[in-house]
């Protein structure tokens, strides 16, 4: 149980070896990596919507072209990275065993950087099946599936090969979200080649869609949440060094939550050809989201309980907390959105883009970076980050960025949704489109600044990062030690 987590070792004594740490470390390095050319190329498009000529007149500048190349990057490129870290570390230390086919979990580092590159070449060049977020064409999607097959392999071998009986709440996320990935990513991927560099989608219509929204969404419900939940289940305990406030809850929030996600998708297709009917399935499940995505932030954030001074001084900590408040946000601003009427007047606008910001940069890119503080020092021998001020700055430049990004996109949004609807008493449009364009110029200038703050701080922990490794050096761990590390 917490035990688990906390570090008392129910396992035998034998020994065991020492955890497999070398893709951990492979991984989390990426993470970084990937984080500061994902997030720069979201600076970049920033910077296009202000100023269009940024794309210099070359195609593959266009920002057509860089817009999937950023989601993909900080989606599958930095967050991926982080996942498989914090999987693959955690399964081992939760489960008193090394990794089930270490060198399947090898495999499953260079595979995922193929499909990174392969996604930084061909995006850019034009190629794309323009479902979004499953842009990639099919030979990567078979490369990808190989990947997540054999991520899957390593997973639930280690977890059938653990050495204690009871399997933590944390390896219950990440095993939903391998499964559930998969199946998103098969069903929506399925298409009919016409080319080495161009497919079909199988489905038509409407049907096409439904289905490329059940995984749209099921990406965020999987993919951006319930993977990163599992992380918040193993490392803010770790960090605040007190036990999960209520497994119970833990366990009602695993189940609700995944069967909930399923069923949400159709608000994405809200006042279009999808029936009426489903388009209110989708908003009502939504609204029941509510409750276990608040009941999974209560529960991490009142694991703090009797250790709230620790924020003061610990930005490890206060990245970590401060990520499930934004994710306490975006998870009631969907909700909301996801209700016909208040999506009559978000859907197409900025707004939708702030809801975006909020979850990504605020839950999913702090839960991350504080994970990520957690564990490079620790996989590099060192007790703490090279400098704990910079950690601190960090923390200061992503808070202030990412407020800047969603107040800029809410206002913006909100306005253009009232511009589109305002008509005059003759029943003809008050405004041209044109003019909510220009109405939203300085917003998006604002909204650059905070990507700038925010990419900033992302440069700062790739040299802090740096200098730990540098003064650091690989350490191997032993099972049972570790089990106290
Ligand atoms: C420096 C930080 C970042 C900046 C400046 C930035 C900027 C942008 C911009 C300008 C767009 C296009 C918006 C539009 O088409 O109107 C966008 C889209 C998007 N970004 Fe970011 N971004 C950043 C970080 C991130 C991170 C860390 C994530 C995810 C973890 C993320 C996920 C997304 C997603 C999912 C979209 C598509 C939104 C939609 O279709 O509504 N971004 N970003
Ligand atoms: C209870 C949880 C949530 C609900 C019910 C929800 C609901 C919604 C709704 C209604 C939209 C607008 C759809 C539209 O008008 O096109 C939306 C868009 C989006 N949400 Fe959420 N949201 C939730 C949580 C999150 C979180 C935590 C994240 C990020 C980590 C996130 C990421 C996104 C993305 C990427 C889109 C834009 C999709 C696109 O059009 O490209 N959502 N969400």
């Amino acid at each position: 149980m917490a035990a688990a987590v906390m570090g008392v070792s129910q396992a035998s004594q034998a020994d065991t070896g020492h955890y497999d740490d070398w893709v951990v470390r492979a991984f989390a390095l990426m993470t970084v990596v990937w984080g500061v050319v994902g997030m720069l190329a979201g600076v970049w498009i920033a910077a296009q919507l202000a100023w269009p000529e940024l794309n210099f007149g070359i195609p593959w500048l266009s920002y057509g072209r860089l817009r999937p190349l950023h989601t993909n990057a900080v989606i599958f490129a930095f967050g991926g990275c982080a996942l498989f870290a914090s999987a693959y570390y955690v399964v081992q230390r939760t489960c008193h065993t090394r990794l089930f086919a270490p060198g399947l979990a090898a495999l499953t580092f260079w595979g995922w950087q193929l499909v990174i590159v392969a996604a930084a070449i061909s995006l850019p060049l034009g190629y794309t099946s323009g479902k979004e977020y499953a842009e990639l064409e099919w030979p990567i999607d078979i490369l990808i599936t190989l990947v997540w097959v054999s991520f899957a392999v390593v997973f639930f071998g280690t977890v059938g090969t653990r050495r204690v009986r009871h399997i933590y709440v944390a390896n219950w996320f990440f095993g939903a979200f391998i499964i559930a990935v998969a199946l998103l990513h098969v069903v929506n991927s399925a298409a009919i080649p016409a080319g080495w560099m161009k497919s079909y989608s199988a489905y038509a219509g409407v049907q096409d869609a439904m289905i490329q929204w059940w995984y749209g969404h099921n990406a965020v419900g999987f993919f951006l949440t319930a993977g990163f939940l599992g992380m918040m289940y193993y490392f803010i305990p770790k960090q605040a060094e007190r036990p999960v406030y209520s497994y119970r809850l833990s366990i009602v929030h695993f189940w609700a939550l995944i069967f909930t996600y399923m069923w949400a998708g159709p608000h994405h297709l809200h006042y279009t050809a999808l029936p009426d009917w489903t388009q209110s399935v989708g908003m009502v499940f939504s609204l029941i989201l509510l409750a276990p995505s608040w009941g999974g932030m209560i529960n991490g954030v009142m694991t703090l309980s009797g250790a709230w001074h620790k924020l003061r001084d610990d930005p490890i900590l206060r990245f970590l907390i401060v990520s499930l408040s934004f994710y306490g946000m975006s998870t009631f601003e969907g909700p909301m959105m996801s209700i016909k009427t208040v999506n009559a007047l978000s859907h197409y606008t900025d707004w939708t883009v702030g809801h975006v910001h909020s979850g990504a940069l605020g839950w999913v890119g702090l839960i991350t970076m504080g994970t990520m503080y957690h564990l490079i020092p620790k996989l590099f021998g060192q007790r703490s980050m090279h400098s704990v001020r910079a950690i601190e700055v960090h923390f200061w430049l992503a808070t202030i960025g990412i407020v800047l990004y969603i107040a800029a996109m809410w206002i913006a949004g909100v306005m253009q949704g009232l511009m589109w609807r305002a008509t005059n008493v003759d029943g003809t449009l008050t405004y041209t489109f044109v003019e909510s364009v220009k109405a939203t110029y300085p917003f998006y200038v604002l909204r650059l600044a905070g990507g700038l703050l925010y990419l900033s701080g992302m440069l700062v922990m790739a040299w802090n990062t740096f200098m730990t490794v540098r003064h650091g050096r690989p350490v191997q761990v032993r099972v049972l030690q570790a089990a106290h590390a």
